[in-house]
């Protein structure tokens, strides 16, 4: 291992959504709501929604296989597979462990990390480590999700909100003063009980009365977590902005988390960041947790809309309460 830390940035990224598109005039026919509702509340026009029979797993290792052709290597070099996952395929073994089997990851460790929708950013900060210490040469980070599968689609106050998909990126050494500039983790667990899946854990283990009472869906306080990711955003987005020696004015492109429009105009607003230097693709895929993030870096990568020496302000919130931020230099 060298005596310096390395500098770690993105060699490659993917991203797939399932095929079938839910809008929100799908959803007028199932719930109590409306298209106008649930735009103005949130932006949402529509979701991708996975097939019955399609796991987490399953988009994890097309966006995984992705990321990996477009870093230039072969599965064989991945050191280490991190998964960023609320939805995993099964409580164990892990789905990373289930990704690094089927793209032939033989020389990889593999684990699942758990930050509600900041466990993307929790895994490319703590992938990044690996690299920066020279343990890893090339880690694979993917976030995924198959909410569609704990949703309550007669429940109106999230049923509308969320989507199926993932993203991926391979960490890898960059060149001194590039990569990850600044990064930090954040979390406040008094905060849990405002986004939960009560059951199906040691505290409510799975039994005819906790799947009667719906306590295999996503629980949340919307307006709860609201509030906190527009303070949270706007506070983290200054301190690794802070960390990395950049001001505002120097950010070419904001990612943050993908849960609401809304959300993201405010804390845009609050950094005095111009609106066309936000990502924005909540529209079109709903809140995808995990994989919102690397998507909307993947797409953004991929339309030639970030280029080389772009700086990039990277911050996601979520169920803990957890919240993380980095700024990368391109
Ligand atoms: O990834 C992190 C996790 N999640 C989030 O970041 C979500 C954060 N929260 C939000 O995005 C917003 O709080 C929501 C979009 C969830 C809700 O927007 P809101 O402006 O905070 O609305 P609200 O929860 O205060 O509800 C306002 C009204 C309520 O009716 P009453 O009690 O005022 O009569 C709700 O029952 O809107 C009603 N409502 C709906 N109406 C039509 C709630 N959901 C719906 C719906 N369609 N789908």
């Amino acid at each position: 291992m060298p005596n310096e830390l390395l500098n770690t940035g993105i060699a490659g990224v993917g991203a797939y959504v399932p095929d079938r598109i839910v809008t929100n005039a799908d959803l007028e026919k199932i719930v109590d709501t409306s298209d106008e509702w649930i735009v103005d509340r949130s932006g949402i026009r529509e979701r991708r929604i996975a097939p019955p029979e399609m796991a987490t797993s399953d988009f994890a290792e097309i966006a995984a296989r992705q990321a990996i052709a477009d870093a230039g290597i072969t599965a064989e070099e991945i050191d280490l597979v991190i998964a960023a996952t609320n939805t995993p395929d099964m409580v164990f073994p892990a789905t990373a462990c289930l990704v690094q089997d089927r793209i032939g990851a033989k020389k990889a460790g593999a684990f699942d990390l758990a930050a509600g929708c900041s466990g993307f950013m929790y895994a490319m900060i703590t992938g990044s480590q690996f690299v920066s210490t020279g343990a890893c040469r090339n880690v694979l980070v993917i976030g995924a999700e198959n909410l569609s599968k704990i949703i309550n689609w007669k429940d109106r106050k999230t049923c509308v909100l969320f989507g199926d998909g993932a993203g991926a990126v391979v960490l890898r050494q960059a060149a001194p003063g590039s990569g990850i500039l600044s990064q930090k983790l954040w979390a406040d667990g008094s905060g849990g009980h405002s986004l939960k899946l009560p059951a199906g854990g040691s505290r409510l283990p799975a039994s005819h009365e906790t799947v009667d009472n719906n306590l295999h869906f996503i629980h949340m306080r919307g307006r709860d977590i609201f509030k906190f990711a527009v303070r949270a955003t706007g506070k983290a987005a200054a301190e690794v902005l802070a960390a990395a020696g950049l001001k505002v004015s120097d950010v070419d492109h904001f990612i943050p988390h993908q849960a609401n429009v809304r959300i993201i105009e405010a804390a845009a607003k609050r950094l005095k960041l111009p609106r066309e230097k936000v990502l924005v693709n909540v529209d079109r895929y709903g809140n995808t947790s995990t994989a919102s993030m690397p998507i909307a870096l993947a797409e953004a990568v991929r339309e030639g809309r970030i280029k080389k020496g772009d700086y990039i302000l990277m911050v996601g919130f979520g169920a803990g309460l957890t919240w993380a931020a980095a700024v990368l230099k391109w």
